[in-house]
């Protein structure tokens, strides 16, 4: 996508065609009431790579998945009574709840970045749940700005820094709330506040109770889990030890193969015969637990260029392989 034209799109016709753009695969930017987000569709793998690529970002943190409303949200996950409390107070507007992934589950593993459990929301601005709506299918989108950059709250923000790297921004004006939504965990053991935002700790404690600080919020929380995946419970990490840069796999070692490497193995997962680094992020999850079975000694991993999403691939692989 990079060097590509970036269209402007507004009003109904602009919903029509950025909702055709992201079925498509493309990545489309849009307002909510909190940020612009960075728009996938969350069930294509390689779409939902492109984001990470766009923003430039050296890992694959979990995304939200937007809907248009609770009922569509509450079809990928399952909701506990708290989470339907909260939702009839709520939704539409900016509160993101972890949950557990149903068996059914249509969002790519990319998007919740191997996890068990899915942030989900339904956004307050209207142009938004008429995207939502005209997709028909969850969109995962994290702010609409390049790693390490301030989120953006107007379309000529979004384009300061992803002018074309993506395919559209969708213009509804100024975001009202400005910050992001706040994430609340109900996956286990919760509730947990992993991010302030829009909607007040007072106002989740009113209606369902104490709520527990289980991660510091905001960046702490992020670096926690990126640093060290095994510390939340809910993180999918391997049983079988990862070994990394493998050229060739043992008979009882399951292989993970990017291109040409490792050769042998006794169980294969190819990531992606012509070494595309996007088909290869958006399979890697489906990849490691595939491989991750009974009668296997290790997972070898073939060498990965250190580039572009690879950085991103590579820092989830050497998370994987460290010693737990
Ligand atoms: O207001 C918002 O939430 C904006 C707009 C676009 O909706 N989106 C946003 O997305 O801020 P992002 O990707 O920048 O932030 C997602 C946050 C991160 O802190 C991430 O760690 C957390 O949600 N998160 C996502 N999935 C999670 C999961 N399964 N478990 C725990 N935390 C999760
Ligand atoms: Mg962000």
């Amino acid at each position: 996508m990079t060097g590509g034209v970036t269209q402007r799109l507004a009003g109904p016709e602009g919903v029509a065609e950025a909702a055709r753009l992201l079925l498509e695969g493309a990545l489309v930017a849009f307002g909510t009431e909190t940020v612009y987000g960075l728009g996938a569709d969350a069930t294509n793998g390689a779409a939902v790579a492109r984001i990470f690529a766009a923003k430039g970002r050296p890992h694959f943190n979990p995304l939200i998945c937007h809907y248009p409303d609770a009922g569509a949200a509450f079809a990928d996950v399952v909701a506990t009574d708290s989470a339907r409390v909260l939702a009839d107070l709520f939704w539409p507007g900016p509160l993101t709840m972890v949950l557990p992934r149903r068996v059914t589950c249509r969002v790519a593993l990319l998007a919740g970045a191997g996890l068990d459990t899915l942030a989900v929301r339904v956004p307050g601005d209207p142009a938004a749940r008429a995207l939502l709506q005209a997709v028909g299918r969850p969109v995962a989108a994290p702010s609409a700005n390049r790693s390490g950059q301030v989120s953006p709250t107007s379309a000529a923000h979004v384009l300061d820094g992803l002018d074309g790297r993506i395919a559209a921004v969708l213009d509804s004006g100024p975001c009202p709330v400005g910050v992001e939504s706040t994430v609340l965990d109900l996956s286990a053991g919760g509730p947990f506040l992993l991010r302030h935002g829009g909607v007040t700790q007072e106002a989740l404690v009113a209606a369902i109770g104490p709520v527990g600080h289980g991660i510091t919020p905001g960046q702490a929380e992020q670096t926690r889990t990126l640093r060290s995946p095994g510390l939340l419970v809910s993180h999918y990490a391997p049983r079988l030890p990862v070994r990394l840069d493998a050229r060739e796999a043992a008979p009882d070692e399951a292989a993970l193969v990017f291109g040409a490497w490792p050769e042998g193995g006794g169980a294969r997962f190819q990531l992606s015969a012509g070494s595309d680094l996007t088909e290869a992020a958006s399979l890697l999850f489906e990849g490691l637990r595939h491989l991750d079975r009974d009668g296997m000694r290790a997972i070898a991993v073939g060498p990965v260029p250190d580039q572009g999403l690879g950085r991103a691939i590579n820092d989830r692989l050497q998370r994987a392989a460290a010693p737990r």
